[in-house]
């Protein structure tokens, strides 16, 4: 069983009159035809939760509800648990070629019969617009399933030496119970990522998706259940997270966390397992990507089309709501005032965000009422404040859709809440700053905020490239040098962050997969 390095799934493209494009928009009226029931999935077998009801709706639209979805009551959050654990042994025992050939055959449905249904499903649930939806639910996706068995196969075959009448060999067993997987709205990538990579290396999985993700998240199982996943391997439970997961880590058998989300809900998370730690049979592996405060910086030698283009798409696509969002900017006063200030303001006046099915908007909505009211919330707080000024942006309505305006924020206070804390809406800021300052700007910008997700360094002076990369050594997990630091691509740019940004374990590599590993070393005599 040999897996060739796979190949980056290439990205389609969904130009007016091209069949892609039809093939879409089809989907997207077979998919709003109706309300569709979002329910769990457990043991191979779809049931309603006996909790509350929730619309999950177009948040570019909210009169439009998509469907429904129950909570799970925590008697049905322990069905989840006892499903995985008693899938556990049959599935830790097959042979890793059958697990891995479910999950390449869930690729290759997701890259052909299934492509619209997902990307579909994301750009109306998620409000993503059709190019962002395609490097997200179908290209990462499928490169995150390729790549894992590439990586996995690679994993299996390490085997520690051995001499003649002396045999070392590895078990590369799955951990000692269950992981429970937490995933975001943001990516479906992420959504098929954080319950099938444990799944891959042998383990059972509870899964809960963010609620404003289910749409999509019920297309995904039901693409793993076509493509051979046996039940109780991965059960999907709905509803608000802190019920669920209060009933899930409350079982001896948790093994692992593999969450993306916010830095406050996995310290929670963290907290809550720390404060257990001994009514559990193993220390659960705890692996999260959280919060960032993704940095361009700029010296007075830097590119300004370059750095126009990047600040604004990195800031400003999927309405800055991906972790890696560019959401604090350090421009000396050279470029900014010698064009690329007026270059910015001219691109983002240009950006418009809309109804993500009729394929015209740079972007759409962000995700909920709650998201909504955060974002017009820093909007008042700053127009009183004397340090921090409105350039772009800074208005919103939510008459029709979640809709907030690509904003720019300029401040001249450095540790100024704009560039510390974390909005994860369409905001950005910058500090401008006297160009015989860049180093200490730098020095400045690599500890300020307390994440260290994504970043960027923007010049053509190798000396001060050098300079730069080496005092942001630890301020992100991915960095990048004259690029927007987004778009991190599966076998490619492994994808994480630590401090408050995650433990860094590196999302489609090898690293995430060890894991969900605890090998058994085995050494027989002859
Ligand atoms: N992995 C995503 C990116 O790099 C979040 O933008």
């Amino acid at each position: 069983f040999t897996v060739p390095t796979p190949q980056n799934e290439p990205v389609k493209g969904y130009a007016p009159g091209t069949p892609e494009r039809a093939s879409l928009q089809a989907k997207l009226t077979e998919l709003q035809a109706k309300e569709h029931d979002l329910d769990m999935y457990i043991s191979g077998e779809w049931r309603r939760g006996n909790g509350e009801a929730i619309k999950v709706v177009q948040p570019h639209k909210h009169s439009h509800v998509l469907g429904v979805t129950h909570a799970a009551t925590g008697a049905q959050a322990a069905e989840a648990v006892a499903a995985a654990k008693a899938a556990k042994r049959e599935w830790a025992s097959m042979d890793f070629a059958d697990r891995a050939a479910i999950f390449l055959r869930a690729a290759e449905l997701i890259a052909g019969p299934y492509r619209d249904t997902l990307n579909g499903a994301t750009m109306l649930g998620q409000s993503k617009t059709a190019a962002q939806t395609e490097i997200d639910a179908a290209c990462e996706l499928i490169d995150f399933l390729r790549f894992n068995v590439h990586f996995a196969e690679q994993i299996y075959a390490k085997q520690a030496q051995s001499s003649a009448g002396l045999w070392n060999r590895t078990d590369h067993r799955p951990l000692d119970g269950f992981v429970y997987a937490i995933t975001p709205f943001n990516f479906t990538a992420i959504a098929g990522n954080l319950p099938t990579a444990p799944a891959l290396m042998g383990n059972t999985v509870v899964w809960k998706p963010a609620t404003t993700q289910q749409f999509a998240a019920n297309f995904l199982v039901q693409i793993l259940e076509e493509a051979g996943l046996p039940g109780g391997v991965i059960n999907m439970v709905t509803g608000p997270g802190p019920e669920i997961s209060d009933v899930v880590m409350a079982d001896p058998d948790l093994a692992g966390i593999h969450f993306t989300g916010s830095t406050r809900v996995f310290q929670s998370l963290w907290k809550h397992v720390g404060e257990n730690i001994s009514s559990y049979r193993s220390y659960p592996r705890l692996v999260g990507e959280t919060g960032g405060k993704d940095f361009i910086i700029a010296h007075p030698s830097a590119n300004i089309d370059q750095l126009a283009v990047a600040m604004t798409r990195g800031a400003f696509e999927y309405q800055g709501q991906k972790c890696s969002a560019v959401s604090r900017t350090y421009m000396p006063r050279s470029l900014w005032e010698g064009g690329l200030k007026d270059q910015v303001l001219d691109i983002t006046s240009q950006i418009k965000y809309g109804d993500v099915t009729d394929f015209d908007h740079f972007g759409g909505a962000v995700i909920d009422e709650r998201a909504y009211a955060k974002h017009t919330a820093l909007f008042k707080r700053v127009a009183d404040d004397k340090e921090a000024t409105v350039i772009a942006g800074g208005t919103a309505d939510d008459s029709v859709g979640y809709f907030v305006q690509p904003t720019i924020i300029e401040a001249t206070n450095p540790e100024h809440e704009v560039f510390t804390d974390e909005y994860f809406g369409p905001i950005t800021s910058v500090y401008v700053f006297d160009d015989s300052d860049f180093d200490s700007v730098v020095r400045q910008a690599a500890d300020v905020a307390p994440y260290a997700l994504t970043g960027g360094i923007f010049a053509n002076d190798r000396a001060a490239i050098a300079r730069a990369s080496e005092e942001l050594r630890f301020a992100a997990g991915n960095y990048y040098i004259n690029d927007k630091p987004t778009g991190a691509v599966v076998g490619q740019q492994p994808f994480g962050g630590s401090r408050g940004s995650g433990t860094n374990d590196k999302a489609g590599s090898w690293q995430n997969l060890v894991r969900w590993i605890s090998p058994r070393s085995i050494k027989e005599n002859f």
